[in-house]
């Protein structure tokens, strides 16, 4: 099952990806209408990928109920894209969603003037949420030690690649894109600002009773109950739920309860070194 496909030198789990998924993903032709999702792993991409669709789910709470997150909004450079994107409704824009880094997958989407929206979260708050993951998912190898998973995602060898390059290469092709800059913090912090900011982006704004709709539907105690998004129609075989929940905790800071004083200093001296000189302020900094 934890079988490796390598990508530009990137590990991906051979699960769901191929040579051929991941090289068709990085050639996508996308439409201008096009809504592509991106993030690093463990970022809150299935909490965006909700709200997506209950924005442009006008009320009908059908395919909320009724359709799994990977299917109203795939993975470009998963195996079974194109039978995903067949099952689209053709009458709502296309919702996308992508792990893939800029260098990879930049250039297709530079093609078209589809919409982007990249989501963030605090590294180290990913850096947690992807060490349990990957005791839960039987496509990733399971962690060593807390220890050893750190160093590797300071080095950017984990699966997905640099946390630090995907999030300074995405960033580094904003101006040349259709790009909204979201992050995991601001809609816990601000759900209802973070939420219209998004609706303008997408030319789709909500009436106040549209906007409570669509916050009630993506809280986490909503989403932890719900088979379509709780990844709980996988078998076990591939994620072991008695090992654990995919929507864990859904919190901010979660990091305080797992990071000693020496991995903190060492995560902050590298974050500096390599985020130091982007002039953003982001809400973990
Ligand atoms: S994946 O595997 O890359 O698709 O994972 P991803 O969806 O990006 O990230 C999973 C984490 O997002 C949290 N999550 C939420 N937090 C708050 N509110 C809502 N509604 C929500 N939905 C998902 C989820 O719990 C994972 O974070 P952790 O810290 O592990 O709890």
């Amino acid at each position: 099952m934890d079988t490796v496909e390598v990508f530009n030198g990137i590990r991906f789990p051979g699960f769901i990806h191929t040579q051929e998924s991941l090289r068709a993903a990085c050639s996508f032709l996308f439409q201008d209408k096009d809504i592509l999702l991106v993030t690093f792993p463990k970022s809150g991409t299935t909490w965006m990928q909700q709200v997506l669709s209950l924005i442009f789910c006008q009320g009908h709470l059908w395919p909320i109920h009724h359709i799994p997150n990977w299917q109203r909004a795939p993975w470009l450079e998963q195996s079974n894209l194109v039978k995903m994107l067949g099952s689209l409704d053709p009458g709502q824009p296309r919702l996308l969603t992508s792990h893939l880094n800029a260098e990879a997958l930049g250039p297709a989407v530079l093609r078209s003037k589809a919409r982007v929206i990249y989501m963030a979260r605090n590294p180290k708050d990913v850096l947690v949420s992807f060490y349990h993951f990957h005791k839960l998912a039987n496509f990733l190898p399971d962690p060593n030690s807390f220890e050893d998973f750190v160093d590797e995602f300071l080095e950017g060898k984990g699966f997905f690649g640099s946390w630090f390059e995907h999030v300074k290469g995405w960033l580094g092709l904003k101006p040349d894109l259709n790009m909204l800059f979201v992050t995991y913090e601001e809609l816990h912090q601000e759900p209802r600002t973070t939420l219209q900011k998004l609706s303008d982006f997408l030319g789709h704004p909500l009436k106040s009773e549209e906007e409570d709709f669509v916050l009630e539907h993506c809280s986490f105690s909503f989403m932890s109950q719900s088979s379509m998004v709780n990844y709980s129609l996988v078998p076990k075989e591939v994620m072991d739920t008695s090992r654990g929940r995919f929507l864990r905790k859904g919190v901010m800071e979660d990091w305080k309860k797992h990071f000693s004083p020496e991995q903190n200093e060492k995560f902050n001296a590298i974050y500096q070194a390599k985020m130091g000189d982007l002039g953003l302020h982001l809400p973990w900094t």
